[in-house]
């Protein structure tokens, strides 16, 4: 299937632009009989609109807290654009997560469209959502346009359907420019952007900026960023049962891998297997996975990022599966096992397991609220270095290792232990430190607990048998009112139990 675009007929190959010939291909009848024939004898429309939506009342508070930081400033956030894999095709669309945390929209709602949040004369701001509404069948696109045509990719949903699924009101994508215009420059009024989402959205703003003369608005758009990715630190009840929606099938997608552990061992490939077993299932219950998968079977476990999956898997080595099932409002879980690929730990797997175990349950005692986030990272690292010690792999001791000179333990463990997940894998990012690092824990807040050891097959300073071992266990957690809920919970995570579960499966 491709886009036939119509085509000029005096374009020779030569001289023609680069970015036409894309169209060279084109076959598509252009008569008008052809155009009279096909835009015309269509059954009328379905004009039933949509149910609001059951996030419209979270997402009308989340806008309000935004617009209580922004008084008197034109917000601006684009959902983004399609973005081209190669040539005349895209890959699949997915709004930007600040635009879907503050609209309610998921899975591939809605390319182009952009969230304007106008402020208003005495205080508070009114929401418009602007984007490109189904177009009619009399129309080019109806038919011929191959990125946004009803014929290519679907009908798009009407200006009332999205009024009413998401309780703001939209307008037309081409009154956007004189919008965000209107006004800007007179009685103060400031536009914040944010910005390399869209380009077409950055030019425009970037036009009103100059017309108005403002200048030098970079501090104005990173605030505006600073505060959607901070708006997200902590969830509402909705936000916490999607995590618990996508956590929960997260975990049937670790069941049916378990299942598939033959046909894995049986295939040459056999980490992709594991991978799409879990990505299959993924796409089956919810929009896709949260992220590239991790299935890394033997040494691959001690490349933190292994999403090449194309290793054995191998008997009587471990399997480190990090997946998460990405539901259809774009919420995520990240849980990793570790599991043996036969169901029985070794003796030497089970001590490397254990000691990251151990780390996890530290970080759990922690995670809590009045303790700082900080505190679980190094709940999980006083443990880590411990046991590293008394291994004797360390040059010094313990407390040498973990002072901030030392740090000599982190060989094993680069990464983190714990980052915030949400409609990110890694949420909030753009969050400052003290929001972030150094935050005080709070009620609400939706975290990874993650510790794990690595020792690589080429590590002279380990003994043989750790040559090759990698673990990690990951959970996803909730802070509560007076301590935490391991989201995970329910995937085992002790190792008779992961032995157990396996065996229950197999
Ligand atoms: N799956 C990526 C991470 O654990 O952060
Ligand atoms: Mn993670
Ligand atoms: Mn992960």
């Amino acid at each position: 299937m491709s886009d036939e675009q119509a085509t000029t007929t005096d374009a020779t190959s030569e001289a023609q632009a680069l970015a036409a010939r894309n169209d060279n291909r084109s076959q598509r009848p252009d008569s008008s009989a052809f155009r009279e024939f096909i835009t015309s004898g269509w059954a009328p429309r379905d004009t039933q609109t949509p149910e609001q939506g059951e996030f419209a009342p979270y997402t009308a508070v989340r806008r309000s807290a935004l617009s209580a930081r922004f008084p008197g400033t034109r917000l601006v956030i684009p959902a983004g654009a399609f973005k081209v894999r190669s040539n005349d095709t895209d890959y699949r669309f997915r709004p930007h997560s600040a635009f879907a945390h503050l609209t309610g929209l998921g899975t591939d709602q809605e390319p182009d469209a952009v969230l304007v949040l106008h402020p208003l004369p005495v205080e508070g701001h009114e929401a418009v959502l602007y984007f490109r509404p189904l177009a009619p069948r009399d129309s080019t696109e109806f038919y011929s346009d191959s990125r946004y045509g009803e014929f290519w990719v679907g009908a798009r949903p009407s200006l009332e359907d999205v009024a009413a699924l998401t309780g703001i009101q939209t307008a037309h994508l081409d009154e956007l420019a004189d919008a965000l215009a209107k006004d800007v420059g007179a009685d103060g009024l400031r536009i914040a952007l944010l910005d390399d989402v869209d380009a077409a959205v950055d030019a425009i703003v970037a036009e009103v900026r100059a017309q108005a003369d403002l200048v030098d608005s970079a501090q104005l758009d990173a605030t505006l960023a600073e505060a959607v990715s901070e708006l997200r630190l902590i969830k509402d009840a909705y936000e916490i049962e999607q995590m618990r929606a996508a956590v929960d099938a997260s975990i049937a997608g670790f069941e049916h891998v378990v299942r598939a552990l033959g046909r894995a061992v049986a295939h040459a490939r056999g980490e992709r297997v594991v991978e799409t077993v879990f990505e299959a299932h993924a796409r089956l219950e919810g929009n896709t996975v949260g992220y590239d998968t991790i299935a890394a079977a033997g040494e691959h476990a001690t490349t933190l990022h292994w999403i090449r999956n194309d290793g054995e898997v191998r008997p009587g080595e471990m399997l480190l599966l990090d997946a998460g099932v990405e539901v259809e409002s774009l919420y995520t879980a990240d849980v990793t096992r570790t599991l043996p690929v036969d169901g029985t730990f070794t003796e030497v797997q089970r001590k490397v397991y254990q000691a990251v175990l151990d780390a996890a349950d530290a970080a759990f005692a922690v995670a809590v609220p009045g303790k700082n986030f900080r505190d679980v990272h190094a709940a999980a690292m006083e443990v880590i270095a411990d046991r590293l010690a008394s291994w004797g792999l360390l040059p010094g001791t313990a407390e040498e290792s973990l002072a901030p000179e030392g740090q000599q333990h982190r060989r094993w463990m680069v990464h983190g232990t714990s980052h915030h997940l949400g409609i990110d894998v890694h949420d909030c990012a753009q969050a400052r430190r003290e929001m972030y690092l150094d935050a005080t824990i709070e009620p609400g807040m939706v975290f990874t607990i993650e510790p794990g050891l690595y020792f690589k097959a080429d590590d002279l300073t380990i003994p043989a048998e750790l040559r090759g071992i990698g673990v990690r266990i990951e959970d996803d957690v909730l802070i509560t009112a007076d301590g935490n809920e391991n989201l995970s919970a329910a995937l085992p995570r002790r190792p008779d139990e992961v032995e157990a579960w396996m065996a229950s499966l197999r």
